[in-house]
């Protein structure tokens, strides 16, 4: 063995405990951990020919990069839809690390860990009150998990008409018919990315007012102007500008009418379930045949964490569409369930066990309260806004998101407060769009805010306008 080596390795007691310490202390201090930093870190040498041991890597570490580490995981970064990490969840990804797992199959080459993804993805369908009629699996996002449901809607497109496009291409397709009212830009990536094309969606007219969700009788007409071709219809639970919902009671009636692939794109909305409240938005989801749903947002575990469920009656499609059984030094895959032949990864660390983690220790009350804390604490803000001189809500806050706007102001003025905003370091948004119009949204999906990081963020919206 290298000589760094072995002395790293007959020291990582020290190792972990460094680490262990440096984690405490960013996480006893997170509150005050600045939600942005600046993009800038001292030159780094070559790469060393001899190595200098971990010891040294970490304090270099420390002192050139630790300054760009922002509060992303914080209470008060609401950009993006950006959630944090439990102390289950942490426990849970720290292990996965350490246990280094191949998470492929169940019968597979000695680790069989694809067991706990089995059972983590059951939790997930008990948490949402979904069916076990789906199969789900872990990919690295929502982005991913999209991708994923796309690619098998493709293979049924293809399928029922004749071709198997895993094996042909999409050469002898006839024309792909995608339907969507407010896709997620992902998805729309998702689309680019097989094949599909990102501009052939068939746009779809939203509700009337302030909605974002698709208008039914409109989907329906253009429904009927595709005179019977098959089609996918990808369809929101939770658009990232006013967390609107698709109406899936009715698309669920439209599917004994049409023949179509159904997708909804659940990324965050799908956690509205465990909420009595809110879970109404999702009535009507289980009849769909694929769904995304993302971990790393109001589950609160770490980066890279989603899930993809898909319906397990269409398994010989998924299996058609992410086959890879042509590798000998893989063993004959075919006879036991193996993720291999599921989903676009071969290798996959244990992406589970955070999220399994977390399930257990927190169940369906411990998401309950973070979903509807979320709710609350943006409705509070939403609130603040209406009532304030300068500023105006851009949307109504349906969800955990509040999107806004500065009253009067022209593009370049609403992006200098943003930009002022956020290098304060306290609070981050990022930009929004609503209806066409510009402003700023807040997305809260992190389960340490509380009220008095409205509070700080008022404060800290208020100082900026004054120094606008
Ligand atoms: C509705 C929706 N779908 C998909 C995504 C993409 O997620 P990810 O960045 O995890 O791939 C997002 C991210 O915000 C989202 O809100």
């Amino acid at each position: 063995m290298n000589s760094v080596l072995k002395r790293d390795l007959d020291q990582i007691g020290i190792l972990l405990e460094g680490i262990k310490n440096e984690s405490l202390s960013f996480l006893k201090d997170i509150n005050a951990v600045p939600t942005s930093t600046q993009p800038k870190v001292s030159p780094g040498n070559p790469l060393d020919h001899k190595g200098k041991g971990a010891i040294p890597a970490f304090e270099e570490f420390m002192e050139r990069f630790k300054s760009v580490i922002t509060g992303s995981s914080g209470p008060r970064y609401w950009g993006y839809v950006t959630g944090g990490s439990t102390p289950a969840a942490i426990m849970g990804d720290w292990l996965a690390g350490v246990y280094d797992q191949n998470t492929q199959g169940i019968k597979g080459n000695g680790d069989i860990s694809a067991l706990i993804e089995v059972e983590t993805v059951d939790l997930l369908l008990d948490l949402l009150d979904l069916p076990k009629d789906f199969l789900g699996g872990f990919v690295t996002g929502a982005m991913m998990s999209n991708f994923t449901c796309l690619a098998i809607a493709r293979q049924w497109l293809g399928h029922v008409q004749g071709v198997d496009i895993s094996r042909e291409g999409l050469y002898n397709c006839p024309k792909i018919n995608v339907l969507s009212a407010t896709p997620h830009s992902s998805a729309i990536k998702a689309l680019a990315l097989l094949g599909m094309g990102s501009t052939n969606i068939i746009q779809i007219p939203t509700m009337e007012g302030n909605r974002e969700a698709i208008a039914i009788e409109a989907l329906e007409q253009h429904i009927q102007e595709l005179n019977g071709a098959p089609f996918i219809l990808i369809s929101s639970a939770g658009t990232v500008n006013s967390g609107d919902f698709d109406d899936f009671k009715a698309i669920s009636a439209l599917r004994s009418k049409y023949k179509f692939w159904w997708h909804i794109d659940a990324a965050f909305g799908a956690f509205v379930n465990c909420s009595p409240e809110y879970k109404h938005l999702v009535n009507g989801w289980e009849k769909a045949d694929s769904i995304t749903v993302d971990c790393h947002k109001w589950l609160n575990v770490p980066y890279e964490n989603a899930v993809f469920f898909v319906k397990e009656k269409h398994n010989k499609l998924q299996v058609a569409t992410f086959q890879n059984s042509n590798a000998p030094y893989l063993g004959d895959i075919s006879e036991n369930f193996t993720y291999l032949n599921l989903l676009p990864e071969n290798s996959r660390r244990l992406k589970a066990l955070p999220v399994w983690f977390s399930l257990k220790s927190y169940g369906k009350e411990g998401y309950q309260s973070i979903v509807e804390n979320n709710i609350e604490l943006a409705q509070k803000l939403g609130k603040w806004i209406e009532k304030h001189p300068q500023l105006e809500l851009l949307a109504p806050v349906n969800l955990n998101i509040v999107s806004f706007t500065l009253k009067n102001a022209d593009s370049v003025t609403i992006d200098k407060f943003l930009n002022m905003l956020n290098s304060r370091g306290k609070v981050f948004m990022t930009p929004g769009m609503f209806k066409g119009k510009k402003g700023i949204r807040a997305a809260l999906v992190n389960w340490r805010t509380n009220p008095e990081d409205i509070d700080i963020a008022t404060h800290e919206i208020e100082a900026t306008l004054k120094l606008l």
